[in-house]
């Protein structure tokens, strides 16, 4: 399974992996992403889909800052 999460200390609310993987990262009040999905709350626990593998990389490949983290294990995060 895969795990991810946004180290929002170092996001700087580009926008770009809301775009790329809506179902995975939105944004809070100032922009800043995280993870919203299946209620995860940007904790990085819950397991995603697999269907969603390509536009979760895709994601991480395209964020500026490297914020997204993607593990084989649950974060924990937050
Ligand atoms: Fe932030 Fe990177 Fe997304 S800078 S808005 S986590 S693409």
């Amino acid at each position: 399974a895969k795990y991810t999460w946004v180290e929002k200390d170092t996001c700087i609310a580009c926008g770009a992996c809301g775009a790329t993987a809506p179902d995975i990262f939105d944004y809070d009040d100032e922009g800043l992403a995280e993870v919203i999905y299946e209620g995860d709350n940007n904790r990085g626990i819950m397991a995603i889909d697999e269907d969603l593998y390509d536009d979760m990389q895709d994601a991480c490949d395209g964020c500026p800052t490297d914020s997204i983290k993607i593990s084989d294990e649950p974060f924990n995060k937050n």
